[in-house]
């Protein structure tokens, strides 16, 4: 534990630095232009860890974005703990809102500003720098795996294809994963749970080709106000998703689990204030906040596309509109079901003058992870050796596509971040806490050592 402190305070500078370099590779998996910067971030990583002594790394299954793979030197008798994290980012845009530019890591009152800096590449960071603190002498106390991806936000296919000819990548006495933020600033959290996700376009054709709305506004069809119509009576203001069957899976939160929930300091005017920053909060009502975030299916729509949105006007009947939209999804809800039901809810919504399409794009199970392996202890332990106060269990209303895969072999997954819930992630100013990073340092490394038995 001091020794942990001892590795950090001296060093501050030199990790921040890496960080940096880290931080200003532009790895945007969901764009191709980007692709060369991916493959720049994956050799950080495979090059850093072999810096750090793992005697065996591989960049795996993909020339855009390679997997990375690393083994830490072997520890006989020792548990097996595997890491994993990304390091491809989101996109950055609008550029405009950034206070610092996203790919010129800045520090402003103590928080480190760049894309990627809470997701995931400040947190997968610090779990490296964790296994550097401690395997001085080249004796790290664990036998330790890194399983790096760089495409986590755009659905992980090639992580999952590699996995599924090679399972045995995920035999592990725990699986260690740092992507997401504490429940509050001093409060440490496990995650029992993560939402899935169903992405998908929604395309709907009305006429030939666009028209004069003068010529023949008030007889022609309309794209976008078909498709509008349609996306209202697919979610309606009081928060309920109108897809037959689509609520049927949902396995709602034990009694036990929701008692829990209500003990968090938890402020649902702050939350909607401070965080959400609206005027009001909504969803379904007869549900609590955290249960409507954690627990509860979503429908979302994140952009229209088509008709005509330039400077000035034009007096068009759009012929063709698109929606971008996506569901969230809860235990046990699966997504290829929900994707067939999506499928038939549109088309059963279409009028008769429209062709309406769905293309799905990428998708997520939810997970359940069941927090009472002993893993679990210890990385409660190390959180309350090092922040002083140990884990409270949570769930988290975002979507790891890999996550699931990771626990097949019967690894107990531990989801347990340093970020804080106001980093901004996937937004302009995103950031971490500086002390955050080397907060994670020391817990990850405690986590390591208490595994190998210290
Ligand atoms: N790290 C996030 C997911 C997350 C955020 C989990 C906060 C728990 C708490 C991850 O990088 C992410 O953004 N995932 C995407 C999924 C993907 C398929 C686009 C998401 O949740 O939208
Ligand atoms: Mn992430
Ligand atoms: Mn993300």
């Amino acid at each position: 534990m001091n020794d942990l402190n001892a590795f950090v305070q001296p060093q501050r500078e030199r990790i921040l630095n890496e960080l940096f370099t880290l931080l200003k590779i532009p790895s945007i998996s969901t764009d191709p232009s980007h692709n060369a910067d991916c493959r720049r971030a994956a050799h950080w990583a495979a090059d850093h860890l072999k810096a750090l002594g793992c005697p065996r790394v591989e960049l795996l299954a993909s020339e855009t974005h390679p997997v990375v793979w690393a083994e830490g030197p072997d520890a006989p008798g020792k548990p097996t703990v595997l890491v994993y994290g990304h390091y491809d980012v989101q996109p950055a845009d609008p550029l405009d809102l950034w206070d610092s530019p996203p790919f010129e890591p800045t520090v402003r009152d103590g928080n480190l500003y760049a894309r990627g800096a809470t997701d995931d590449k400040g947190q997968v960071f610090s779990v490296i720098k964790a296994f550097e603190a401690v395997s001085r002498g080249g004796r790290p106390p664990i036998n330790a795996r890194f399983l790096i991806e760089g495409q986590e936000e755009s659905g992980s296919k090639v992580l999952f294809d590699l996995l599924e000819r090679e399972p045995e990548r995920v035999n592990a006495d725990a699986v260690l994963v740092s992507d997401m933020p504490y429940f509050a600033p001093g409060w440490p959290s496990v995650e029992a749970g993560l939402r899935g996700l169903c992405a998908a376009e929604i395309t709907v054709r009305v006429l030939k080709g666009d028209l004069h709305s003068g010529l023949y506004g008030g007889a022609a069809p309309n794209a976008h106000e078909t498709l509008v119509h349609l996306l209202a009576k697919l979610k309606t203001p009081d928060g309920k998703i109108h897809i037959p069957g689509v609520y049927q899976a949902v396995k709602r939160p034990s009694a036990a689990e929701r008692a829990a929930w209500k003990k968090l300091p938890f402020n649902e005017r702050a939350f909607q204030r401070d965080e959400v920053g609206s005027r009001a909060l909504t969803g379904l009502k007869p549900y609590s906040v955290l249960e409507r975030i954690w627990a509860l299916p979503t429908f979302e729509i994140h952009g229209i596309v088509g008709g005509f949105t330039g400077q000035g006007t034009k007096t068009v009947i759009p012929a063709v509109a698109t929606a971008k939209v996506t569901l969230r999804l809860v235990p046990n809800q699966k997504t290829a079901v929900v994707a067939r039901q999506l499928s038939a809810a549109v088309k059963k919504l279409a009028p008769k003058w429209a062709d309406v399409s769905l293309k799905i794009m990428h998708g997520a199970d939810p997970v359940l992870v069941d927090i009472s392996a002993p893993p679990f202890k210890l990385i409660d332990q190390a959180f309350r050796e090092v922040e002083g106060r140990g884990v409270v269990p949570t769930r988290s209303g975002g979507s790891i596509p890999i996550v699931p895969a990771l626990g097949k072999r019967g690894a107990p997954v531990v989801l347990a971040g340093i970020g804080l819930p106001d980093d901004r992630l996937h937004a302009p100013n995103e950031k971490i806490g500086v002390e955050q990073v080397f907060k994670g340092i020391r817990v990850f490394g405690r986590f390591f050592e208490l595994m190998g038995g210290a």
